[in-house]
């Protein structure tokens, strides 16, 4: 969001691709500080078009998230986000996400900007911050903390392995067709609860502790606004670019708990200092 930095940065490397994966990207933060999200995710976004025009860039794509077409009711399983399906945000940060993806089509019919948009499910595997459901878990199992979970924690999450991701935008920045936005998901949809006692299960065989089980789960206060469903229906970037998700869930499972627990100095450093004061802020409601 910074202007001048921005435009002296394209001035010197004459960037030829802008992908920008760039955001405040945590809902409950931006329940708390929305705007904050609106200078990162807006502000940051038409920073970077600007420059995009300035400098000629040959394509900009968009990293975007389902969470600009709203949730979807839990009693229809045959209901799924489309590219048409009509935006419907429910917190500060979609909002921000959405009004970022209008700008960026924006400028493709404005300006003839060469622009691509993904609207990607929810992530998880190595590198992901603990303020996110699976490293949140993992890292509290681990010190056995109480787990907590958001009102009944039947809310849908449509989870895919971060690689599959990046494959997924990488496809598209090099076969995309311009001004198209593309659906990424991978049919991989599971209740929080299930995720929840999944971590549970797998660290209490791997570290053979019977300090964890399940009587660490803590049912606690709702976050506002809360979105029941995501379901992504991947078809286009299917039929278009021939990708498909490569990572079975219980497999990434696996390969992430393995990461974190290889990492956990990374995970001591990340979580000593403001991360201490962010939780007990976050959670002392609860
Ligand atoms: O769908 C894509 C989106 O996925 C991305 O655009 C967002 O940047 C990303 O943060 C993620 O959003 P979610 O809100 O779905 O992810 P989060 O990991 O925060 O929460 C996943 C679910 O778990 C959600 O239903 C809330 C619930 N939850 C989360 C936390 C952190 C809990 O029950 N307890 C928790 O402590």
């Amino acid at each position: 969001a910074d202007e001048a930095f921005i435009m002296d940065l394209f001035e010197k490397e004459k960037f030829d691709v802008v992908v920008n994966f760039a955001a405040e990207s945590h809902v409950d933060r931006s329940i708390t500080d929305p705007e904050a999200f609106v200078r990162t995710n807006v502000m940051g976004t038409t920073t970077l078009l600007d420059a995009c025009r300035t400098y000629g860039i040959k394509r900009y794509h968009q990293v975007s998230t389902d969470e600009v077409y709203g949730d979807l009711p839990l009693d229809r399983p045959d209901l799924f986000f489309t590219e048409t399906t009509p935006l419907h945000t429910s917190s500060p940060y979609s909002s921000s996400k959405a009004s970022a993806d209008l700008f960026v089509l924006a400028y493709h019919r404005t300006y003839g900007l060469p622009v691509t948009v993904s609207r990607c499910s929810n992530n998880y595997g190595p590198y992901q911050f603990p303020e996110k459901l699976i490293p949140l878990m993992i890292n509290n199992v681990k010190h056995h903390k109480q787990l907590p979970v958001y009102g009944d924690g039947m809310q849908i999450r449509d989870w895919l392995y971060v690689e599959d991701h990046c494959k997924a935008i990488d496809m598209v920045c090099n076969g995309g067709k311009i001004g198209e936005v593309y659906n990424v998901g991978g049919h991989n949809e599971r209740p929080n609860i299930f995720i929840v006692k999944t971590i549970i299960a797998q660290l209490h065989d791997r570290l053979k502790d019977d300090g964890i089980s399940e009587d660490l789960i803590k049912h606690v206060a709702d976050r506002l606004g809360h979105d029941r469903r995501y379901g992504i229906d991947p078809t286009k970037i299917k039929n278009d670019l021939g990708w498909y998700p490569e990572t079975p869930f219980e497999k990434g499972i696996v390969l992430t708990i393995d990461w974190y627990l290889d990492h956990e100095e990374w995970m001591e450093h990340i979580t000593s200092g403001n991360y201490q004061k962010y939780y007990e802020e976050m959670y002392k409601n609860k």
